[in-house]
C-alpha cells in the first residue's frame, strides 16, 4: 500500500518528509530520476517524456496515485498526461495549487470566479522551465485578479544542491534574489515554486527580508495529500516503500541523507 512521490532529483524529498510527517501511517514510493536530472533546463517536450517514464515505473511500484513533487514536471507534463488519459484506476496529482490555494485563501473545491486578494506583489522564484511555462500565472488568474507577479529564473541552483554543493547553493540564491528585487523591490509574498528550494528557504527568507513572507510547499502539499485521501481512500495502491533512482543509487543516499539528516536508503529503479 503506497503512494507515488516523484521528482527529478533530491528536491520532492522536502515534500516526502512533509507528508510522512503529516501521515505517518502511510507507505511511500519515492522516485528520483536524477540521471536526468536537473529538469529545470530542459524543454517541455523533453520533461514530458522524461516524467511519462518516470510516473509508469511508480505504477509499475503498484503505486495508483503519484504526487509530481516537482514543479518543473507539473508546469510542463501534468496537464498534458491527465489530458492525454491515464491508465484506468490511476491518478496523477501537481504541486502548484495547493500554493495558488493558500495564497489566495482558497479552500479546495472553490471554483467561484477569480477575485481580489490580500497580496499584489508577488515574486515567484523556481526553474528557467517553470518560468517559461507561465503555469503559475495561468493557475494564479483562474482564482485571482489584480496580482502582479515577478518570476526570476534561478538558473543553477538544482545543479548546486543535486552536487551538495551548498555554499554556491547559497550564493546563486542571494544574486537571484537581488535580481529579482531590482525587478520588484517591495515583494509581499514570494513562492518557492522549485521543491528544492526548501533547502534554502532561510537564505531567501533573509535575503528578502522577514517582512516577506514566503510560501514553501511541503507542508500545504501535504495538508492537500491528506484531504485527498478522506476523499478518495481508495488510492491507497499496492506497492511497497522505498527509494528508487535512476542515477547512483550510492551518492543519492549519501546526498539524501544529508538532506533529510536521517537514513534514506535508495536502490537502482
Ligand atoms: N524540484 C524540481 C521543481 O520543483 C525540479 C528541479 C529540476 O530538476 O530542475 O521544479
Amino acid at each position: 500500500m503506497a503512494i507515488g512521490i516523484f521528482d527529478s532529483g533530491l528536491g520532492g524529498l522536502t515534500v516526502l518528509d512533509a507528508v510522512q510527517k503529516r501521515l505517518p501511517d502511510l507507505e511511500f514510493v519515492y522516485f528520483a530520476d536524477s540521471a536526468h536530472a536537473p529538469y529545470g533546463v530542459r524543454n517541455a517536450d523533453d520533461i514530458y517524456q522524461l516524467t511519462v517514464a518516470s510516473v509508469e515505473k511508480l505504477w509499475d511500484a503498484g503505486c495508483d496515485l503519484v504526487i509530481l513533487a516537482c514543479n518543473t514536471a507539473s508546469a510542463a507534463a501534468l496537464r498534458r498526461m491527465q489530458e492525454g488519459g491515464l491508465p484506468k484506476g490511476k491518478r496523477v496529482l501537481g504541486v502548484f495549487v495547493p500554493l495558488i490555494e493558500a495564497l489566495t485563501e482558497r479552500q479546495w473545491g472553490d471554483n467561484s470566479p477569480p477575485r481580489e486578494v490580500e497580496v499584489k506583489h508577488v515574486a515567484l522564484f523556481a526553474t528557467p522551465a517553470t518560468v517559461a511555462s507561465r503555469a503559475f500565472q495561468r493557475e494564479l488568474a483562474f482564482r485571482a485578479i489584480g496580482v502582479d507577479v515577478e518570476a526570476q529564473a534561478c538558473g543553477g541552483v538544482v545543479d548546486a544542491i543535486e552536487d551538495g554543493d551548498m555554499i554556491l547553493a547559497e550564493a546563486l540564491v542571494r544574486s537571484h534574489v537581488d535580481a529579482l528585487k531590482r525587478k520588484m523591490p517591495n515583494p509581499e509574498a514570494a513562492i518557492l515554486g522549485c521543491t528544492h528550494y526548501p533547502l534554502l528557504q532561510e537564505v531567501f527568507q533573509a535575503a528578502l527580508g522577514e517582512h516577506v513572507k514566503v510560501y514553501s510547499q511541503a507542508n500545504l502539499v501535504a495538508e492537500s495529500l491528506a484531504d485527498y485521501l478522506k476523499r478518495h481512500p481508495d488510492m491507497y495502491g499496492q506497492g511497497t516503500a522505498g527509494y528508487l533512482t535512476t542515477g547512483n543509487p550510492a551518492k543519492v543516499t549519501d546526498r539524501a541523507t544529508q538532506f533529510l539528516r536521517r537514513r534514506l536508503q535508495f536502490a537502482a529503479a
